[in-house]
């Protein structure tokens, strides 16, 4: 496969560009499939066709990290059909994949509340985890009963039982160090979240850790989403200026 490359430059320093953290928001599954009078699980399978294609091309475009959100904690609102059409997709998605992803060097995390979930799909998570924890190559981390809000609740749940147990002074608490309490702690903050389907909001994703991450919102459904896409728009990307507060 090849991409455009002829953005390279403007995409600024290329050692950056080698560890570029992109978060994204998966939408629009449900209404490509209504679109085409199919159910929406098909457009769920499609999707998840999207993300090997989108792992496989991260060298590539330049991605090291891709977290992607595949489940929220408000997605059980949706018809336990759906739900559990997405469960084993979940389930399946990493039953075919988890040896090529060994041997090209992508290390797989799941993120989110895992223990509401199925327990065959929690050892299931916990056993390609440990199977990828040597790469270093891609860092697929994929976000199932993930939210944001849930997940700050749990590291303050966490961090009150260190300070009840000793280990943690309330007053040495920084950013920072509260930070370690994510379930993204080994990860760096997100350099760019996209969002498909032209939806504008957040709904509830790395609330804390895209505090300064640029944002893209594209129409473009997540089934019909390639990646050549995602090379368009790492190249707006490229063309923004981060200032963290600064002043250029
Ligand atoms: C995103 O697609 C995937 C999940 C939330 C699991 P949707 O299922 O939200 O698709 P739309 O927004 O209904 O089109
Ligand atoms: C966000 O999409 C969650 C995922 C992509 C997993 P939703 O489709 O659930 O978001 P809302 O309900 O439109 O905000
Ligand atoms: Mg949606």
């Amino acid at each position: 496969m090849t991409f455009d490359q002829s953005h390279d430059d403007s995409a600024g320093d290329p050692a950056l560009q080698n560890k570029l953290h992109v978060a994204v928001i998966m939408d629009g599954n449900g209404r490509w499939a209504t679109n085409r009078g199919w159910p929406r699980l098909v457009g769920h399978r499609k999707g998840a066709e999207r993300v090997r294609e989108l792992v496989d091309a991260c060298p590539d475009i330049g991605i090291r990290y891709l977290t992607l959100y595949a489940f929220s904690t408000e997605n059980w609102k949706r018809s336990t059909e759906e739900v559990l059409g997405l469960m084993s997709l979940f389930a399946r998605y990493i039953r075919r994949e988890a040896g090529r992803m060994k041997r090209e060097g992508v290390r797989m995390r799941i993120i989110g509340d895992r223990k509401r979930l199925d327990p065959k799909l929690q050892t299931l998570f916990d056993n390609v985890e440990a199977e990828t924890a040597q790469n270093d190559r891609v860092h697929l981390t994929v976000a199932i009963n993930y939210g944001g809000r849930d997940e700050i609740a749990r590291a303050v749940r966490a961090a009150a039982r260190d300070v009840a147990a000793g280990k943690l002074d309330p007053d040495s608490v920084t950013d920072a160090s509260f930070a370690r309490y994510l379930d993204t702690r080994d990860l760096p903050d997100p350099d760019l979240v996209v969002r498909t389907s032209g939806e504008t909001r957040v709904s509830n994703y790395l609330l804390w850790q895209a505090a300064y991450s640029e944002y893209v919102f594209t129409q473009v459904l997540w089934p019909d989403f390639t990646p050549q896409t995602m090379a368009d728009i790492l190249h707006e990307y490229g063309l923004r200026e981060r200032r963290f507060g600064g002043v250029k």
